[in-house]
């Protein structure tokens, strides 16, 4: 199969992200319960593949039950499992929409939105390229990447990740420096294992490592995803990414975020109402397994920051590449207001 999630003969599949690096396991999730769990353990995680879980996961109630009224109770579960990402609703409501059709039609709908996604992804990444090209005179490049935004948080080929793909397949990539992520290490983990998959050179630094490799002129761009974005610009994405985008604005380096538009939520004017996932205090308290912290320690364990568009240099989608310079907005009023 050439996404990472789908439809197998009734069931919902996908690559078991828990297990990544040591082992490539394939779920077969056969009800709504295992795809919900699947999404809220991050079996299924990335803001665009939790939106294709969700549809799935529809087109799986439509076909396991007759009564819509099932359907839409499952659908409202669905998109509850976790709250930040804005794609896990989208994805949800656009399959339920084709629910007064019958299963099969809730079912074609979730199949074609993976082909969209790969198409969207390829589209964003190139115009994402073509920026960063344009903003930066280094050559090859140098990028800092966090979490994991390839195929894996994806149907296929990812956002921020699908260009430093794109780049790299025009031999246009030095090396990729990929922050491990804590607490899931979704980088280390996952991104590393991605690159690697593809022969990106890479390396491999703890979070708190990323400010210093920018001080010591070591990345030439910046590149991240997006869980949601509101309609100024205001960006909520894994845990870390608003200090790199300080230490960014701070070095005079690029921060770029790649998105598709369904993870722009219009209905948010500011950053401050994105709801941001809180996680299991054990997720902080143990390493691989191991305790690390005293027993019954009080824990901050939010999955997700929000960066103010004033840190981001652009936001690329499919459709555009936006550049919600706010900063820049507010130095010209002050200077009219001033007179100067
Ligand atoms: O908690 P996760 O692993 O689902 O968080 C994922 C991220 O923050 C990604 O950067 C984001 O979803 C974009 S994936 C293309």
């Amino acid at each position: 199969m050439t996404y990472t999630l789908g439809w197998d003969d009734g069931v919902v599949v996908a690559i078991d992200q828990r297990v990544l690096p040591h082992e490539l396991r394939w779920l077969r999730l056969a009800t709504v319960e295992e795809v919900i769990e699947a999404i809220t353990t991050l079996a299924v995680r990335g803001a665009p593949a939790i939106g294709l879980a969700g549809a799935f996961g529809v087109a799986l109630s439509a076909h396991l039950h007759a009564d819509p009224a099932v359907v839409r109770a499952d659908a409202e579960r669905l998109a509850k499992a976790r709250p930040t990402a804005v794609n896990l609703a989208w994805g949800v409501r656009r399959a339920l929409g084709r629910l007064d059709q019958g299963a099969p039609a809730v079912l074609a709908e979730a199949s074609m939105m993976l082909a969209e996604d790969e198409a969207t992804n390829r589209t964003a990444a190139r115009l994402a390229a073509g920026l960063v090209l344009s903003l930066t005179p280094d050559r090859p490049l140098r990028v800092l990447t966090h979490c994991n935004t390839g195929r894996l948080a994806t149907a296929a080929w990812g956002t921020a990740l699908g260009t430093i793909s794109d780049l790299a397949g025009r031999g246009l990539i030095e090396e990729v420096l990929v922050d491990e992520t804590r607490p899931l290490l979704q980088g280390a983990r996952l991104t590393a294992w991605e690159l690697a998959e593809q022969g990106i050179p890479h390396r491999l630094l703890v979070d708190s490592a990323a400010a210093a490799a920018m001080s010591l002129g070591q990345v030439d761009v910046v590149l991240v995803g997006a869980d949601r974005i509101t309609a100024r610009g205001d960006v909520a994405n894994k845990i870390g990414t608003y200090g790199l985008a300080v230490s960014a604005a701070r070095h005079r380096i690029p921060f770029i975020v790649v998105a598709p538009e369904s993870t722009v939520d219009n209905t948010l004017a500011h950053g401050s109402e994105i709801v941001v996932e809180e996680r299991a205090a054990a997720e902080v308290t143990s390493f691989g397994g191991t305790p690390v912290a005293p027993a019954g320690v009080a824990v901050f364990n939010p999955a997700f920051d929000v960066t103010p568009a004033e840190l981001v240099s652009a936001v690329v989608t499919e459709r555009r590449v936006w550049r919600p310079n706010h900063g820049a907005e507010l130095a010209r009023r002050i200077t009219e207001a001033l007179g100067e």
